[in-house]
């Protein structure tokens, strides 16, 4: 048995990750999922929105399926993500935002930079440090070494312009890329948001730290059609979590009008990790029957459900396609 830690979160988290689960079930019925609830939903009912229980049922899975949790901008609340993320080590966080002539690759720093979590609010200032140390910087970058394959050519992107730690953080990458003998280019990160719109095509695997890969993955995600199309992967050298780049949306949330694509990617990246590449070949080929289909979810510009994309899905993977 393969065991699957499944989180629905917030939002429209219940709502695209029930397609992944059925796409997941019918293509593996060796997998196991167990249930775990964390969120702000959790939060509301019990004060606690996720407890160290939750964290070790995620530890005994074999893969987390994640969909998104609300964090609301309230001081004393801990955003449930950044917790999962930092407690499963999960220091790197893989994007692919593939699309017509392009195929980049993403790599965040997932455990530090901005989102360390070392920070002060008093009536007068509040201050958040920028943590980038030289084993985080070290794995992150060698994990985007290890990805950088197709066109073999790493991008580092920083501000060492304005901070010294990206000067540290730059430094680092570069050092490691000639170490590995990887072709490597360095750019500001503003003026990589604006170039990765205009030249998708000149990018392979770009590295970079916690809120400006955050940033740049949702900019990036234009060039796909939005968030409802791009996966993410939050690997660590013991566990690993798959989820959608997108949030809860609130203002989808019980429509059933939000993308599923995202979350199916998600589980198709989850059975990559697992070594189960043509199941997820078998994913990305029955989204592309879909639409091609014309089955199109409404930020897509169709007018399908959540539930009857998903069902065009299932019936391209189950092969009574017609
Ligand atoms: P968001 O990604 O939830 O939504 C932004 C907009 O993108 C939506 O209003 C919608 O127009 C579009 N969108 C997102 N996913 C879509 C989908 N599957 N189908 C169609 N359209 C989609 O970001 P937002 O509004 O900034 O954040 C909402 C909440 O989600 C916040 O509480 C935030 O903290 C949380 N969040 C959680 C994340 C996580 O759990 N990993 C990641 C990002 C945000
Ligand atoms: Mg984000």
């Amino acid at each position: 048995m393969v065991r699957i830690a499944v989180v629905e979160g917030d939002g429209i988290g219940h709502e695209v990750i029930p397609v992944s689960v059925r796409a997941l079930t019918l293509l593996r019925p060796d997998f196991e999922f167990v249930t775990v609830e964390v969120g702000y939903h959790r939060w509301e009912e019990t004060g606690c929105p996720c407890g160290d229980v939750d964290i070790a049922a995620l530890k005994r899975a074999d893969a987390v399926l994640f969909g998104a949790v609300t964090t609301p901008p309230m001081k004393n609340y801990q955003s449930v993500v950044l917790r999962i993320r930092k407690e499963l080590d999960l220091y790197a966080n893989l994007r692919p935002i593939r699309g017509n002539g392009f195929d980049i690759l993403i790599v965040r720093e997932n455990t530090e930079g901005l989102y360390s979590g070392i920070e002060e609010i008093g009536p007068d200032k509040a201050t958040t440090l920028r943590v980038v140390t030289r084993g985080g910087t070290e794995r992150i970058v060698r994990a985007a070494i290890h990805e950088v394959k197709r066109r073999n050519h790493l991008t580092v992107g920083h501000k060492a312009n304005v901070l010294k730690s990206d000067v540290f953080f730059r430094d680092i990458c570069l050092d490691e890329a000639k170490k590995a003998g990887v072709p490597c280019d360095e750019k500001y990160i503003d003026a990589l948001a604006l170039d990765i719109l205009l030249h998708p095509s000149s990018y392979d695997v770009v590295v970079t730290t916690n809120i400006f890969g955050d940033i740049l993955s949702d900019v990036a995600s234009y060039l796909v059609g939005g968030l409802g199309m791009v996966p993410s992967a939050n690997i660590g050298d013991r566990y690993a979590l798959f989820e959608p780049v997108h949030g809860s949306a609130p203002t989808l949330a019980g429509k059933n009008v939000a993308n599923p694509i995202a979350a199916l990617r998600s589980a198709a990246l989850l059975l990559e990790y697992l070594g189960d590449v043509p199941s997820a070949h078998r994913i990305e080929s029955a989204i592309e029957w879909t639409v091609n289909r014309g089955v199109k979810t409404r930020d897509m510009g169709g007018h399908a459900k959540t539930t009857e994309f998903g069902d065009a899905v299932m019936m391209a993977l189950a092969g009574t396609a017609r």
